[in-house]
């Protein structure tokens, strides 16, 4: 009974961007989850910014009390003081403290990495906050992770695991060799798991056959192309959540298509 139930169950979905530095990663994960939440299929959402510039809470319009990196700061000092009846505590510290950094929205979750302040090697800390992360996404179908240019703050700090992997591009030779460095990465170096690793050409103004013809020179699926869109750079200008665009925004219908043809299908 239980398995059948198990195998009912929807599959969870980790849906994580990468890619070249301004290509759009942070306006893709913010399209994606309006687009998500929509259709209703997202279940339940949780989003994680994990770009220690944190360019999705302004994108989403959301503001966070903790983020995950002051926990770790808490959790770091906790552990120098040497204490042991503090450092016995550690583990409910940390899920204490997750709690109140994950803000809760009216149609998803918010969860943010924030800034690493203490440098140096805490490979126990980053793993026990890893854990933690993955305790809590038990409780969310659904988790878009923004990233950083490569995969070192996801890997080392949130998920080793994912669904679906999209390096976001744009039409650029520059794009698309950082699309290729990653793509060695997950392909040669395994440093992740993932089920789906597609290449979304963002900012796409025409040439779409040369477009093609790179995506097969990288061996890489088209997830997507989003047109270059003048409301979303408006919204971004004057600080409007690019949640907010309308229905009928060119980028979000690009964005609907590649939930609906390629990161669910
Ligand atoms: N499809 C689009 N059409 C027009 N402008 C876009 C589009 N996608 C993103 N932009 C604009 O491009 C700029 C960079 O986008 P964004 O911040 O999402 O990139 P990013 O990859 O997250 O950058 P970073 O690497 O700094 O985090 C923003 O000004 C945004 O408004
Ligand atoms: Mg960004």
């Amino acid at each position: 009974m239980s398995e059948s139930v198990e195998t009912m169950e929807k599959e969870k979905k980790l849906i994580a961007v990468c890619g070249k530095g301004g290509t759009g990663k942070t306006a893709s994960i913010a399209m994606m989850a309006r687009a998500l939440v929509e259709d209703g299929r997202a279940g339940r959402l949780l989003l994680i910014d994990a770009d220690p510039a944190m360019g999705l809470l302004s994108a989403l319009g959301v503001s966070v009390r903790r983020t995950m990196g002051e926990v770790r700061e808490e959790i770091i000092k906790t552990a120098k003081r040497g204490k042991e009846e503090e450092k016995a505590h550690i583990g409910d510290m940390i899920e204490y403290m997750l709690l109140e950094a994950l803000t809760e929205a009216d149609d998803y979750s918010v969860l943010a990495m924030g800034r690493t302040e203490t440098l140096g090697c805490y490979c126990p800390v980053n793993s026990l906050l890893r854990g933690s992360i993955e305790a809590l996404s038990k409780n969310f179908d659904t988790i878009l992770i923004d990233g950083e240019a490569g995969l070192e703050q996801i890997n080392r700090q949130v998920v080793r695991e994912l669904h679906s992997l999209l390096i976001i591009t744009d039409p650029t030779a520059r794009g698309l060799e950082t699309a290729d460095v990653i793509q060695r990465m997950i392909r040669v170096d395994n440093i992740m798991e993932c089920q789906k690793l597609g290449l979304v050409f963002n900012r796409v103004r025409g040439n779409e056959e040369l477009l093609r013809d790179a995506a097969a020179k990288l061996d890489l699926d088209i997830a997507g192309m989003i047109p270059f869109d003048e409301i979303i750079t408006e919204h971004d200008l004057i600080g409007r959540p690019v949640t907010d665009l309308p229905a009928d925004s060119p980028g979000l219908s690009a964005v609907r298509e590649l939930i609906g043809n390629y990161v669910l299908a």
